[in-house]
């Protein structure tokens, strides 16, 4: 408990050091000082009060200290996280219930209760939108919105390095290290250890022709439709350009086409109203996880895609968020998911047994979004047959080629303006070569700043976090100006820095062996991206140079021609990233018919 404590607590106090370095005034010092106090006060709340939920600290989105409502008759593996955590949380049900309704207005989104002073410092975008607060940062004044965007552009970094340190602490199962059998054998002939693009497409193709001997005859009319739908997309009207979409980003644009198409027309998807919040049915829309919560309420709300009779569904889907099971069943400091298992467990069996269809397919026809980095954990057993779109896709964690989907892991900050700062410079004004900050998770940002930081190249800007004295440059500007913005894994394959850099209209250089790219299905990374192999970090900065000017050129204008799969509307629009997922989603569901 004191380990905890201490360790929370550290962290915190390095928290407040970067807001000195990022703030150096004299209004700085007052915000630190009432800092200061906050934390006195935290402390002091601390012994009085219940004990502080550790993890949840670390949490960019984490508005519920406390876990929310959880209903004990239904779900007996909520029992497991101790009684005083179902006391705390009679109070804030209400408000929980009522976020569905509020939609995208951003302090209910995530039951934000300003009134909570714990809270309230447990995140810094929390914090900043404080107008209290805000008055008391250097240089902003809570009228301009522009001061305050800035300071939560400089936020980003600190919440990722925070998160990460959660994900480290309890990242203690090897076993996920397994790869499967396919996989292996294809690392064998590859002989580098690594899956390469062109590889992953290779064990795609591999997946679609096995499953073309299950064309056995099949009854059901939704059978049928997926079996009709298949032999569409395989035999296409040739397409050679599209007014909306770029042929170069498709691998077949032909067959994305008719298989976009037919999904508009056709998909029917059953929402599963079964579960209780917080871990069921409530969506996330802030922070680095945003995109399972996204997509989570866009789907329900869709008029098109959901259906109510699940015997018109071509999908079923589990409205879970792997965001808040971990803030509501993770026990700081157990370094078990354990019981985060037995909950998806225990909604799986209520499920099966109250309807036929998970029994039917063995789950095969159901799905699950999860953006959160151990989702592919906590499904990998008692969902294996599900297709899981997960952000954390690592071949070596087991993402199966051809059922399970990349989902992208995008950057919410404002969910009221998913659209914020979107955009970057001319090819002209990019004057960075290279550019990348973040903190030194993992083994290979170490690596990636022992070879290229300390400003030894000027051309290559590589920091472990934004430099104070470069002033006004901001993580997002950086980003605006680089003509490479670099990506490299951390703990997990996965980065936010991706999407971020399609967003920026950065070129990406992708340092993440074994990752599978969002999309990657329909899309055609080495297009608009650079992929380099983590043991070829020495030579980053001669990979990048030796791309031609003409290529770099192409390459940023195929990122700007993409960069409309990889965004969220409050309204979805076609060919946006909720369309792109469930288009994977589908198209996987219609290969494995
Ligand atoms: C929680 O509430 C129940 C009944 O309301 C009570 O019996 C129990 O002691 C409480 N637990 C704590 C830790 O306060
Ligand atoms: C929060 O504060 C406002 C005004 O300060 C008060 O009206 C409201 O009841 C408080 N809410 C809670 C949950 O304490
Ligand atoms: C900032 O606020 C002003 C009005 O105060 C508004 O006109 C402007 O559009 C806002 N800028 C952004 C980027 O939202
Ligand atoms: C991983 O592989 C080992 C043996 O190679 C096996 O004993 C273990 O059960 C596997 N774990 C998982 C999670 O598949
Ligand atoms: C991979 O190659 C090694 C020898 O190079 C062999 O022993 C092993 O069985 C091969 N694995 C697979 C899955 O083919
Ligand atoms: C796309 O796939 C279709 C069907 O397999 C094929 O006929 C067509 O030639 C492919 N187009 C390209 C550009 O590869
Ligand atoms: C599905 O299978 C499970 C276990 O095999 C069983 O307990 C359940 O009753 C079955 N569901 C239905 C609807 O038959």
């Amino acid at each position: 408990m004191l380990n905890l404590w201490l360790r929370e607590h550290l962290v915190y106090v390095c928290h407040q050091q970067n807001l000195v370095a990022k703030f150096r005034s004299q209004k700085a010092m007052k915000l630190l000082r009432f800092a200061g106090l906050v934390f006195i006060f935290i402390t002091t709340f601390q012994f009085v009060n219940i004990r502080y939920y550790g993890g949840d600290i670390f949490s960019l989105s984490s508005q519920d200290k406390f876990p929310v409502s959880i209903d004990v008759s239904t779900e007996p593996v909520s029992t497991l996280s101790g009684p005083e955590r179902l006391n705390s949380s009679s109070s804030r049900s209400v408000e929980v219930d009522e976020e569905e309704s509020t939609g995208l207005k951003e302090d209910h989104v995530i039951g934000f209760d300003k009134n909570d002073t714990v809270q309230g410092h447990d995140s810094f975008v929390e914090d900043v939108k404080d107008k209290e607060t805000l008055d008391l940062l250097p240089g902003t004044k809570s009228s301009s919105n522009e001061s305050y965007e800035k300071i939560v552009e400089d936020a980003d970094i600190a919440f990722e390095n925070i998160r990460k340190m959660e994900i480290l602490e309890s990242k203690s199962d090897p076993s996920v290290d397994n790869l499967s059998s396919e996989v292996k054998k294809f690392m064998n002939v590859s002989n580098s250890g690594v899956v390469s693009i062109t590889e992953m497409m290779n064990l795609l193709h591999q997946s679609r022709t096995s499953h073309v001997s299950l064309k056995v005859k099949r009854s059901s009319t939704i059978d049928h439709e997926l079996l009709y739908a298949r032999t569409q997309i395989e035999n296409p009207p040739l397409i050679e350009n599209d007014p909306l979409l770029h042929t170069p980003l498709y691998w077949n644009l032909s067959m994305f086409k008719r298989s976009y198409e037919l999904m508009e027309k056709k998909l029917k998807v059953y929402v599963y109203r079964e579960g209780k919040r917080p871990v069921l049915h409530k969506p996330v829309l802030k922070g680095i996880y945003a995109s399972e919560g996204w997509f989570m309420k866009q789907l329900k709300s869709s008029r098109t895609f959901v259906t109510k009779d699940p015997r018109k569904a071509h999908l079923f889907y589990l409205p879970f968020s792997s965001k808040m099971l971990e803030e509501t069943l993770y026990v700081p400091g157990s370094h078990s998911d354990k019981n985060l298992i037995q909950f998806l467990k225990n909604y799986l069996d209520m499920i099966s047994s109250k309807y036929s269809f998970w029994n039917k397919t063995g789950g095969s026809d159901h799905f699950l979004v999860a953006c959160h980095d151990w989702a592919p954990s906590e499904t990998r057993q008692y969902m294996a047959k599900c297709i899981r779109a997960l952000c954390n896709s690592d071949v070596s964690e087991g993402f199966v080629f051809g059922k399970d989907v990349a989902l992208p892991e995008t950057t919410i900050l404002v969910p009221r303006r998913p659209l914020r700062a979107l955009g970057g410079k001319p090819v002209s004004q990019r004057q960075i070569l290279a550019f990348f900050a973040g903190g030194m998770h993992g083994y290979l940002r170490p690596l990636l700043l022992q070879n290229w930081g300390g400003n030894r190249d000027p051309d290559m800007k590589i920091f472990s976090e934004i430099p104070k004295s470069k002033g006004k440059k901001s993580y997002m500007e950086y980003m605006k100006s680089s003509k490479y913005c670099i990506c490299p894994k951390g703990h997990e394959v996965n980065s936010p820095r991706v999407v971020e850099a399609l967003f920026y209209e950065c070129v990406p250089v992708i340092i993440s062996d074994n990752f599978v790219p969002p999309f990657f299905e329909v899309l055609n990374w080495e297009s608009f991206a650079v992929f380099v192999l983590e043991k070829d970090i020495p030579d980053l900065k001669n990979i990048l140079v030796s791309i031609t000017e003409e290529r770099y050129r192409e390459m940023q204008m195929r990122v700007k021609m993409v960069q409309k799969h990889f965004l969220w509307h409050s309204k979805p629009e076609r060919f946006d990233i909720f369309h792109m997922i469930l288009h994977s989603i589908w198209y996987n569901r219609v290969f494995q018919i």
